[in-house]
């Protein structure tokens, strides 16, 4: 089993399973949580820390074939927030079950994804563009054409924060309405507010911002679901069936992968590269097998 990790690291990422699983913890992930506490990760969910996990049904999705275990671990959890990101937040519909993918395009409502690279932000291009929407999307020059491959129709630097607003609103006809604010810090949030058209609209985030960044645009609401909206609301969970078919069809890419060696031994490491902002446009994934010692203990 494989394990990606958010790069906020305070909650259990969700593993992948292949349909309804699983019957109870095994020796092996008591194992793990007891080696897991004494070691320097120990804000790590270790509810997630197990080879398998108990799992309701309609929350699961199939994994498709092609896919391996290492990349589809990076979609739960990331996925899941873009749920509530996009379908609760911005309240796109989710496509209907069977749907031709993508959606004829709508060009009248561009959406803003700040931080298209990112992992939150890379699903919810993909989201937005299989739901028919023109998105337009921040991320480094040396991203653009990754950031484009998801399905952004316009990518700009965000790193020149002179220009970025300019850009933003000239590829979206002034008229941005709502924005996917995937990193929510460093002055996202307050460079999106500036590049709203005339009639406000909605940020989604992904952490906490303070109201404060609106300066005065009480036209404009910042709301945040959270990953947790798919589980409080039956109606979220036909996102996964979305997921799915479209998984299926491969029209929906997991994040770019790299396998840390030595299993959860690397985690440490790999929050290091996280907060250094060593991490471009990839996914750190852990395979708890790979961990030494873990079956002997
Ligand atoms: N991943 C999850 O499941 C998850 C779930 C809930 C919440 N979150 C939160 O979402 C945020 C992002 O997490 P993540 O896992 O998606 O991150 P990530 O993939 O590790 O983010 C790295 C990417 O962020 C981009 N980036 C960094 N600063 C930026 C900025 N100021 N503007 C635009 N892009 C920027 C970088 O883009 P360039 O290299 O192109 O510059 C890089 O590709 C974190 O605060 C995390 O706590 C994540």
């Amino acid at each position: 089993m494989a394990l990606s990790l958010p790069s906020h690291g305070r909650m259990g990422a969700m593993l992948p399973v292949r349909s309804l699983l699983l019957v109870k913890m095994s020796k092996t992930s008591k194992s793990a949580t007891a080696s897991l506490l004494s070691c320097p990760v120990r804000l790590l969910g270790i509810r997630a820390i197990r080879e398998f996990s108990i799992a309701n049904a309609p929350q699961t999705f199939k994994i498709p074939k092609y896919l391996g275990y290492e990349e589809a671990s990076s979609i739960p959890l990331a996925y899941s927030t873009v749920v509530g990101s996009v379908f609760s937040d911005l309240k796109v519909p989710i496509p209907p079950a069977g749907s031709s993918l993508p959606l004829p395009p709508n060009n009248e409502v561009p959406v803003l994804v700040w931080g298209g690279s990112s992992s939150v932000g890379a699903y919810a291009i993909q989201v937005l563009h299989l739901s028919g929407y023109k998105v337009v999307a921040t991320a480094s020059p040396s991203n653009h054409e990754y950031v484009k491959s998801l399905g952004a129709d316009i990518v700009v630097d965000y790193r020149d924060e002179e220009k970025v607003v300019e850009e933003i609103k000239k590829a979206t006809d002034g008229k941005l309405s709502l924005v996917v604010d995937a990193i929510s810090e460093n002055h996202s949030t307050e460079l999106a507010v500036k590049a709203f058209g005339p009639d406000g609209g909605i940020i989604s985030t992904v952490l906490s911002v303070d109201d404060s960044v609106k300066k005065g645009r009480t036209d404009i609401s910042i709301v945040s679901s959270g990953a947790r909206i798919v589980y409080q609301n039956p109606k979220y969970l036909d996102a996964f069936r979305f997921l799915e078919e479209a998984l299926e069809a491969k029209l929906f890419k997991p994040n770019p992968i790299e396998v840390l060696p030595q299993g959860l031994l690397s985690v440490h490491d790999g929050w290091n590269r996280q907060r250094a902002h060593k991490i471009s446009g990839v996914k750190l994934v852990y395979r708890i097998a790979d961990t030494p010692g873990l079956a002997d203990v």
